[in-house]
């Protein structure tokens, strides 16, 4: 188990990813951003998640320049936008994102969304970028199993990582069986539900029996279920709240009653729905 914010997981290609992050979306171009990505760094976070279509990569790569920490401690992620999708125009976005995050390289480039048709041409783009040197894992996000096994057929690399929705409303138990089997590491999107689980009276209930905050209940789960987790806040008060979870653990039954909240039920997009990738 991870005992420090700095702690990591060792991708399938040796890169080690912070098992927990500050995720930004939503998080506005300018000073907010900065001050979210900075405070973080300040308060021991090294893993920062961002993408193209949330339009703050500037203020990303701003809030990293001033936290003061070399770039060598730091795990960056964006990812393809899906009309960007495509062979040339996914190598394009990914020299877009640099330079807006001002930025050599990053830790790891994700596909957004799998789409319909493309993403096995954008795979492409993103294992020459990675064959090239010029990032240091590769991934998808949003991809079911069906998304996945169709990319394995012709992947010369598999993906490092997946990133989806993942809260106890949504315990996606087959597609996390199939990713440990595959050895592409899962990580949470939307691990708060957005807010929505904060009021969950079970998880309440837990949290007041060890001292803790619905929300760190849930961001434990995350870990003792071995996914990586970017909780997103702009306040320096939650963004303490949301790491100091290392000092406790859920046991056998807590995780048991965890589990017995799931019921599918997403906050996001259906992936197989969000075809065209326009939805939102
Ligand atoms: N790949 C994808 O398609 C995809 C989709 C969605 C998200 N993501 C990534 O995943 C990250 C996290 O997901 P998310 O931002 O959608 O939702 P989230 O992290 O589940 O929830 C964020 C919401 O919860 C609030 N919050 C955070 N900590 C709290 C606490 N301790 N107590 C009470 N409220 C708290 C935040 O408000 P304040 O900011 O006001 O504190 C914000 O409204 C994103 O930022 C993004 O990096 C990826």
């Amino acid at each position: 188990m991870p005992t420090s914010l700095t702690d990591t997981t060792t991708l399938h290609n040796g890169v080690k990813m912070p098992w927990f992050g500050l995720g930004v979306f939503k998080v506005k171009e300018g000073n907010e951003v900065v001050e979210s990505v900075k405070s973080a760094i300040k308060n021991g976070y090294r893993s920062i998640d961002t993408a193209a279509i949330y339009q703050n990569e500037e203020g990303v790569g701003q809030g990293i320049k001033e936290s003061g920490i070399s770039r060598e401690e730091l795990f960056v992620t964006s990812k393809v936008w899906n009309s960007d999708q495509g062979y040339e125009s996914a190598l394009q976005a990914y020299e877009t994102s640099l330079k807006k995050l001002d930025l050599e390289y990053l830790d790891l480039y994700l596909i957004h969304w799998p789409g319909k048709d493309k993403y096995k041409e954008t795979w492409k783009a993103l294992e020459k970028l990675y064959k090239d040197g010029r990032v240091r894992a590769i991934g998808v996000s949003n991809f079911k199993i069906h998304h996945l096994e169709e990319l394995l057929k012709d992947a010369e690399i598999k993906p490092m990582v997946n990133q989806v929705e993942y809260h106890p409303h949504l315990a996606q138990r087959d597609l996390l069986a199939f990713c440990e089997k595959e050895g592409i590491q899962l990580e949470a999107w939307s691990p708060l539900k957005q807010g929505q689980l904060l009021t969950d009276p079970t998880i309440n209930e837990m949290a007041k029996k060890h001292g803790k905050t619905a929300a760190q209940v849930i961001l434990r789960w995350d870990l003792q279920t071995k996914v990586v987790t970017i909780p997103k806040s702009i306040k320096e008060h939650r963004i303490i709240e949301n790491a100091n979870i290392f000092d406790f653990e859920l046991s056998a039954e807590d995780m048991n009653k965890l589990g017995e909240l799931n019921k599918n039920e997403r906050v996001g997009s259906d992936p197989d729905v969000m075809m065209n990738g326009f939805v939102d």
